[in-house]
């Protein structure tokens, strides 16, 4: 994974594969707005909502007396958002740092599902401090992140295979986060920390193409994108070979560590 994460590498393809392959994200999503309590009539502010799944699951929660706003930068994502229509759902292009777009105190809930390990610490820190502006008194943040003291169990693996083709040794996501990284950020940004915790969640994948595909389309085109065409031939050959290790009779099973974080800001 590039340090520098590129948000021109987007293709019709990845965004349709996000689309169709997110299940994970899509599910763990749902147990992020289940930790939150989000209810009937709240607005709902999705940061990085991707192709819009867990926004669209989030409106029918909210109903005609709510509403939730989805924003993306990858506008081929917010298009495919966009088909999602409904009343109370609204989409546009827009990034975590800047939400000049609303205005102060106009959110119950903000909410960034597998999307902060993408933004560097500097951003990280400018997303929760604008998610901390919108939110009404005592509104909600909640967010999943990748876990740095509990990387993806498909880290090392990659490391070493990039390692040993002398290439530099990235693992599936850049900027993951301890928990006491997590807690430390969302007071220096103005809340009050509810929760953070880390849960694990157990992965089968068919073959090391179902992998690639999702760290594709997850990445929007980051995953393996500092190599060269050949390059990715070998690292998908060699990882293949390594995960044969890993195969049940459900699938090649990896284990995935997100940090579940629930915060508010302070009261009237
Ligand atoms: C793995 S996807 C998650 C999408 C969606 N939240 C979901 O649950 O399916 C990561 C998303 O983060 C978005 N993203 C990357 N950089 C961002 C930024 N600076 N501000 C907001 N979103 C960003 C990407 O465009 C992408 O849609």
């Amino acid at each position: 994974m590039t340090t520098t994460i590129r948000l021109t590498l987007d293709t019709p393809e990845l965004a349709q594969a996000y689309e169709t392959g997110s299940h994970r994200q899509f599910n763990h999503g749902k147990l992020l707005i289940a930790a939150l309590g989000v209810r009937r009539g709240q607005r709902v502010l999705d940061v990085g909502a991707g192709t819009g799944r867990l926004a669209a699951y989030v409106a029918e929660i909210v109903g005609s007396e709510g509403s939730v706003v989805a924003i993306d930068p990858l506008p081929l994502r917010v298009d495919i958002a966009r088909q999602k229509t409904r009343d109370n759902l609204a989409t546009a292009v827009g990034r975590a740092e800047d939400l000049s777009a609303f205005a102060a105190h106009s959110f119950d809930v903000v909410y960034l599902n597998s999307v902060l390990h993408w933004l560097d610490e500097g951003q990280k820190e400018r997303a929760l401090s604008e998610a901390a502006r919108v939110l009404k008194p005592g509104g909600k943040i909640g967010f999943s992140t990748g876990s740095r003291e509990k990387p993806h169990q498909l880290d090392p693996i990659q490391r070493k295979v990039l390692a040993d083709l002398g290439k530099e040794a990235q693992g599936t996501i850049p900027h993951k986060l301890t928990v006491d990284e997590v807690r430390e950020l969302l007071q220096r940004t103005g809340f009050i920390v509810d929760t953070v915790e880390i849960r694990t969640f157990v992965d089968h994948a068919a073959d090391i193409d179902e992998i690639l595909r999702q760290s594709g389309s997850g990445s929007f085109g980051n995953h393996l994108s500092h190599l060269s065409l050949d390059e990715k031939r070998e690292v998908r050959a060699r990882l293949a070979k390594e995960l044969e290790a890993w195969r049940t009779p459900q699938g090649i099973r990896l284990e995935r560590n997100l940090i579940f974080a629930i915060a508010h800001t302070a009261g009237n």
